[in-house]
């Protein structure tokens, strides 16, 4: 059941409203504007009908605070009024629905009420809808990198620091944090392409021959070619066909030098980079996080992008490097 929140100063108008709403709904009602902030802030609302004119507190601060801490309730004004700029400043300030003007119709009023609350319970469903799309796409790739790990020496706890790094790295270089977020979950793929390098030379013990390392040097771009042409992978993509390039034009596949590596490939260079340096392999002991970034400040301008360096850096004096670290 929806919960309505119904606020006038004059009595006989706030148990009117409040009559004509019991049925149906859970219906509040709050004689003035600080008796409506409190509920607002200890309860749930699905809708708010607040009078524009009361001493005090007014209406339009009512519902701007409304907007503040409940920003999804649906906010409608009832006002004495039609002064065009004083509406205009409700509806800029608090985001109104609609405003409703004194006296109303009672089936009008109701009429709005209910499409208010449709369009609503339409928005938490899309919304639920987006969420669960959303947690199953970054479950989709946990799952294929590591059905990928199984081939190499990856864990999903490695992928996951690389994710966080990429993040926190991403967000220190301006991207915004929508966009920071999905570089995260993409850098995830970087490797996707071992699944196409044989066993045998992923997994030798030794040293590889040139002609191995041929084929080793082949998985960003079967990476590629496994992430396919959904738009939704351009990123992952780019991470994959990237994250071997060197910012002096020395890597591989294509040698690309310095922004012509798209800024995405150049951050999960690092964090991939960095958290092998700093984990456990069958072939070598962890570096501490010191030697780590050292050996990465030794490579600033050869591999690594030295903004980015100095921004990682950043990220180890503001303790981000050791929460992350924590967290998996
Ligand atoms: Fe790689």
């Amino acid at each position: 059941m929806h919960t309505l929140l119904v606020v006038d100063d004059d009595p006989d108008v706030l148990s009117t409203l409040t009559r004509s709403f019991r049925k149906g709904y859970k219906t509040l009602s709050a004689p003035g504007g600080a008796e409506a902030i409190t509920i607002l802030n200890e309860q749930p609302v699905d809708l708010i009908i607040c009078d524009q004119r009361m001493p005090n507190i007014g209406g339009v601060e009512v519902l701007s605070h409304a907007l503040k801490v409940q920003p999804e309730a649906i906010r409608i004004l009832l006002t004495g009024y039609t002064d065009v700029d004083s509406l205009l400043a409700c509806v800029n300030d608090a985001h109104i629905y609609k405003y409703v003007t004194k006296p109303w119709d009672p089936e009008e009023l109701n009429l709005t009420v209910v499409r208010a609350l449709e369009s609503l319970d339409l928005k938490r469903d899309l919304d639920e809808a987006r969420g669960l799309l959303e947690s199953a796409y970054k479950d989709a790739v946990v799952m294929l990198c590591l059905a990928a790990e199984g081939k190499d020496q990856d864990t999903s706890s490695h992928l996951h620091r690389v994710q966080n790094y990429t993040e926190a790295l991403a967000m220190a270089m301006g991207v915004d944090e929508k966009e920071a977020v999905h570089m995260g979950v993409m850098s995830m793929l970087h490797d996707i392409g071992k699944l196409a390098t044989p066993d045998a030379i992923l997994k030798k013990p030794g040293k590889l021959t040139d002609e191995e390392w041929v084929i080793m040097r082949e998985h960003p771009m079967a990476g590629v070619r496994i992430l396919g042409d959904n738009p939704f992978y351009e990123l992952a993509r780019e991470v994959s066909a990237g994250h071997h390039e060197n910012f002096d034009g020395t890597g591989y596949p294509n040698k690309l030098r310095g922004e012509d590596i798209p800024l995405s490939a150049r951050i999960v260079k690092l964090a991939d980079v960095f958290d092998a340096l700093t984990t456990k392999r069958p072939y070598k002991e962890p570096w501490s996080i010191e030697a780590a970034l050292e050996n990465i400040e030794t490579f600033s301008g050869s591999m690594f992008d030295p903004a980015i360096v100095k921004q990682f850096k950043q990220l180890y004096f503001d303790g981000t490097l050791d929460h992350i670290r924590e967290l998996n």
